[in-house]
């Protein structure tokens, strides 16, 4: 039976990752995947949530199933972050194993309810879109998002490409923190696309796994608040893996926005149906802390403090790249380092400088240059920057 598998070629992010814990070397440093980093390097259990895990330990009476689409006090305290009092009676949720089971789900849904749609993905984007939507057999096209001389988005590029879709299309946007780029759209931009996609009637499918590590959780949510306050149907898919970082735990939701309750009830069917067909209950651990964490006002500002400490210190550890690269180059090139937000920016390097770069001197980056900002070894900016320099950046 196995002789009719084919090989497959490894995630590139994934890839990455196995082959820096296989490098021998000790002053590698990982700019791969997106893990956020203390100065130590570590990547620590929140403070928040730690607590809240010693008071589930002693408080918790059961460890039997929750309800096939998760528990109904997270759904509305992870909304309740995102859009403040959200709309009850047109949501729809799923919880979900992390955010790519979001995604995964959300697609899904899509697939039942029209086989023959249309994706639209920014280009770049994160590379398991493309690859789950390849592997349930939809149908997807790129728009363009990022320019790479000006290091911005492309917004009338990106419009230009849109005045193409239609009902049949949905339109996947990152809420916040672009990956890979760190280029985000503006509000009047948003509103922009929330017209334009109203007009269409196409949908939109918001991936937000970064809320909070770009300018905090409400600046963050402002976009695909106003597509939830104007648009009839949308989907978003949200991970708590970076800002509450429960990674391992996969902790993630799908909230299906409807025009009405009755759609909302058909949906809900849908996505608890899913689930079941899937993994049947989501799991539940993390989705229990971030509950704890959201819904105490003591853990709730504990956690708000800890993820403005970590926005911070991206912020600043942006500033001082970009500053050690102007001093190296003695050009500004690399300002837009501290224009963009969140996790990643891409360099601009090519695949034989990044091969280099990994080869010569053990900096491992994602093949389109995507760096991981918070891996960023603070005492050691200068010989990155000479580094980066030397393989013609
Ligand atoms: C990343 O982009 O590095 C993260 O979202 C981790 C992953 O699963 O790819």
């Amino acid at each position: 039976m196995f002789a009719g598998l084919s090989a497959q070629s490894p995630d590139k992010i994934i890839g990455l990752m196995q082959a820096f814990r296989a490098d021998p070397r000790t002053d590698k440093v990982d700019l791969g995947v997106g893990v956020y980093r203390a100065p130590d390097g570590t990547t620590p259990v929140m403070r928040a949530v730690k607590r809240a895990e010693q008071r589930l330990w002693e408080e918790e009476a059961t460890k039997s199933y929750t309800a096939l689409e998760g528990d109904a006090g997270f759904h509305a305290a992870l909304s309740g972050l995102l859009l403040g009092p959200p709309p009850e009676d047109r949501l729809a949720y799923a919880a979900t194993p992390g955010g790519t089971g979001a995604v995964r789900q959300a697609l899904e849904l899509l697939a039942r309810a029209n086989a023959s749609l249309c994706v639209w993905l920014p280009g770049p984007t994160w590379p398991n879109h493309p690859a789950i939507i390849d592997h349930l057999g939809l149908k997807r096209r790129e728009y363009r998002y990022y320019d790479p001389a000006t290091q911005c988005v492309d917004f009338d590029a990106m419009m230009a490409d849109l005045a193409r879709i239609g009902p049949d299309d949905v339109v996947l946007l990152h809420g916040c923190c672009h990956n890979p780029t760190g280029a985000d759209l503006t509000l009047p931009q948003w509103q922009e696309i929330t017209a334009h996609l109203g007009q269409t009637g196409a949908l939109p499918l918001i991936d937000i796994a970064y809320l909070g590590f770009g300018d905090g959780p409400e600046a963050d949510a402002q976009g695909l608040s106003h597509i939830v306050a104007t648009l009839p149907e949308a989907l978003i898919c949200m991970s708590c893996s970076k800002n509450f970082g429960l990674y391992r735990e996969r902790t993630g939701l799908l909230m299906a926005l409807s025009p009405n309750l009755a759609t909302r009830d058909i949906v809900q069917g849908n996505l608890s149906n899913l689930n079941r067909q899937n993994f049947a209950f989501p799991p539940d651990h993390g989705a229990r802390l971030v509950t704890m964490v959201l819904n105490d006002p003591a853990l709730r500002r504990d956690w708000l403090a800890e993820l403005t400490e970590m926005r911070n210190r991206m912020q600043s550890l942006r500033g001082a790249l970009a500053e050690v690269l102007r001093a190296e180059s003695r050009s500004d090139r690399f300002g837009f380092l501290t224009a963009q937000r969140g996790m990643f920016s891409l360099l601009g390097a090519s695949t034989p400088q990044v091969a280099a770069l990994r080869e010569t001197h053990g900096i491992y980056m994602i093949g389109d240059s995507r760096i991981n900002i918070a891996g960023l070894p603070e005492n050691d900016l200068p010989r990155l920057a000479r580094a980066f320099l030397d393989a013609g950046l």
